[in-house]
């Protein structure tokens, strides 16, 4: 299939509070944001009209930036409404959205403390990450590890944190794999470069504790599912050795949703009745209005 450039297509980006031909979404070379990864960013999924967990992505944005040092100049509302409006204006119902806050060209050193901050959402159509659900990805796992969090601000969707991301899962694919299961700076599994992972053990459902990599939003919602499931859910520290013993492994994520694993660097897994009831009900759940969500949630 051919690329379709990102820069290069038709629709309109909202961009610092007005609504912009795709194309002219523009940004000079000489920002704080490119260079010195002074940006944040969201990734959220729109789903029959609604964009799932809105604010709960609003909020985490807002937070993210504060822990990079900025504020961004947009209420939560105004952000929510300014989603919604670049879905309308694109025709779409369902998609991905990309809300991105970075530091502009007005300082350009490792202090920034006047630049400005800018702000853009964007929305395009993102299928299911992984075809053919059930079936399963393969993992490899990756050399990078997961930082302390005094290494980098590692609670906050910051862009600097995806340089690791990025050359993990880019060795996993150039050995065939799909991604990377990562552990952190103590040797404990965390994440992959994209997505929280659980761990089936004995009709359970563990999960590594998230203290120096994202507390995903899909990953509290998977968990409400499984409790509502009647599932019991842990969250524990998790030693790589440990994987080899786990009955079911999948990764969770707004861009990957409930993906099962089929395999993590040799040891093969099969997907079963927890994958396959979380996956069901993740899949109703995002479909649902925000009301039902919060209902269902609730149990
Ligand atoms: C590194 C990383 N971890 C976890 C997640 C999952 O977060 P969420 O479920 O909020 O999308 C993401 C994004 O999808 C991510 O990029």
């Amino acid at each position: 299939m051919a690329l379709v450039p990102f820069d290069d297509r038709d629709g309109f980006i909202w961009y610092n509070g007005t609504m912009m031909p795709w194309r002219d979404a523009k940004l000079h070379v000489l920002s704080h944001g490119l260079h010195y990864a002074s940006a944040v960013f969201e990734g959220e999924r729109a789903y029959a009209g609604n964009i799932f967990k809105l604010r709960e992505h609003t909020d985490r944005f807002h937070n993210s930036a504060r822990i990079l040092g900025f504020e961004i100049p947009y209420t939560a509302d105004e952000i929510d409404a300014a989603c919604m409006q670049v879905l309308a204006a694109n025709g779409q119902t369902d998609a991905y959205v990309r809300p991105l806050a970075w530091r502009g060209s007005e300082m350009m050193a490792v202090a920034a403390q006047n630049s400005k901050i800018n702000v853009a959402i964007a929305t395009w159509a993102w299928p299911a990450m992984f075809a053919d659900r059930m079936k399963g990805i393969r993992l490899d796992m990756a050399e990078w590890r997961r930082p302390h969090p005094q290494t980098a601000p590692t609670a906050s969707k910051a862009a600097g944190l995806y340089m690791i991301g990025t050359l993990s899962k880019h060795a996993a694919e150039a050995k065939g794999f799909q991604d990377a299961l990562m552990l952190d700076w103590r040797g404990h599994v965390s994440e992959a470069t994209g997505a929280n992972v659980f761990f089936a053990f004995d009709g359970e459902l563990h999960t590594p504790t998230p203290d120096c990599f994202l507390d995903g939003i899909t990953r509290r919602t998977v968990m409400a599912l499984a409790r509502v499931n009647q599932i019991k859910v842990v969250e524990r520290t998790i030693m790589p050795e440990e994987i080899a013993h786990a009955s079911e492994v999948m990764i969770v994520g707004t861009g990957a949703e409930v993906t099962p694993v089929r395999e993590i660097a040799g040891t093969h897994y099969t997907p079963g009745r927890i994958t396959e009831t979380l996956l069901t009900d993740y899949e109703k759940l995002v479909r649902m209005s925000p009301a039902d969500v919060e209902k269902r949630l609730a149990g």
